[in-house]
């Protein structure tokens, strides 16, 4: 059974960029949702017992190679796990408004720079990718097995790790992540997420593929 982690900070210390408000339903409820129906779903699927980005990974190429079509549990399954994993990787990667917040040191800092040229180009494009993503989505930062990095813009529940890509960083673009807040300024949530993201936990993922 998955659970719906606790977040690692406080409801109402994100704000103003993210509200205690949009919190209490982005995590509260919608996510909440997604892990209700995953453990509904996965009994006798045969995806049971498996750690989520498996299940993501096997339940996506299942659906590929699936002729004519996916079963409807299938679909289902792959779109629930898909969004806990998404969830799971966006609420932990933030940390209070109100405390220090150091941009990316190490190999991180480096291997940025020497793709983008500064943390600021990078940022630039990674938000226009999030802007320019057409309806529901994820915007994402991820490692290859060689250390480079690469920004994908991903549709409705899916994840880089379906392109046997190492997720680091990612924006949620679905409405429901901002449409309180911020209403239909999308960029301006995006941008203001800069302000108030852990470097630290991009990192220790990036140094952990
Ligand atoms: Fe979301």
């Amino acid at each position: 059974m998955f659970e719906n982690k606790p977040l690692p900070y406080a409801i109402d210390t994100l704000e103003p960029v993210i509200s205690a408000k949009t919190l209490s339903f982005h995590h509260g409820k919608h996510l909440q949702a997604y892990v209700d129906n995953l453990n509904r779903l996965l009994p006798g699927s045969g995806l049971e017992g498996l750690p989520l980005e498996e299940i993501v990974r096997r339940s996506a190429t299942a659906i590929a190679s699936s002729l004519p079509a996916p079963t409807g549990n299938l679909q289902a399954i792959f779109n629930n796990a898909g969004q806990v994993l998404n969830h799971e990787m966006y609420f932990a990667q933030f940390r209070p408004a109100s405390s220090v917040m150091p941009g990316p040191t190490g190999h991180l800092k480096s291997q940025i720079e020497k793709q983008w040229g500064s943390l600021q180009a990078f940022q630039d494009e990674f938000t226009a990718k999030g802007v320019g993503l057409f309806g529901s989505g994820w915007v994402w930062l991820s490692a290859q097995e060689d250390g480079t990095l690469v920004i994908t813009q991903e549709p409705g529940a899916f994840n880089p790790v379906q392109k046997g890509l190492k997720p680091l960083l990612t924006f949620d673009v679905w409405e429901h992540a901002y449409y309180l807040d911020w209403q239909n300024r999308r960029g301006d949530q995006l941008k203001a997420l800069w302000g108030i993201l852990d470097w630290g936990v991009v990192e220790k993922r990036y140094n952990t593929r």
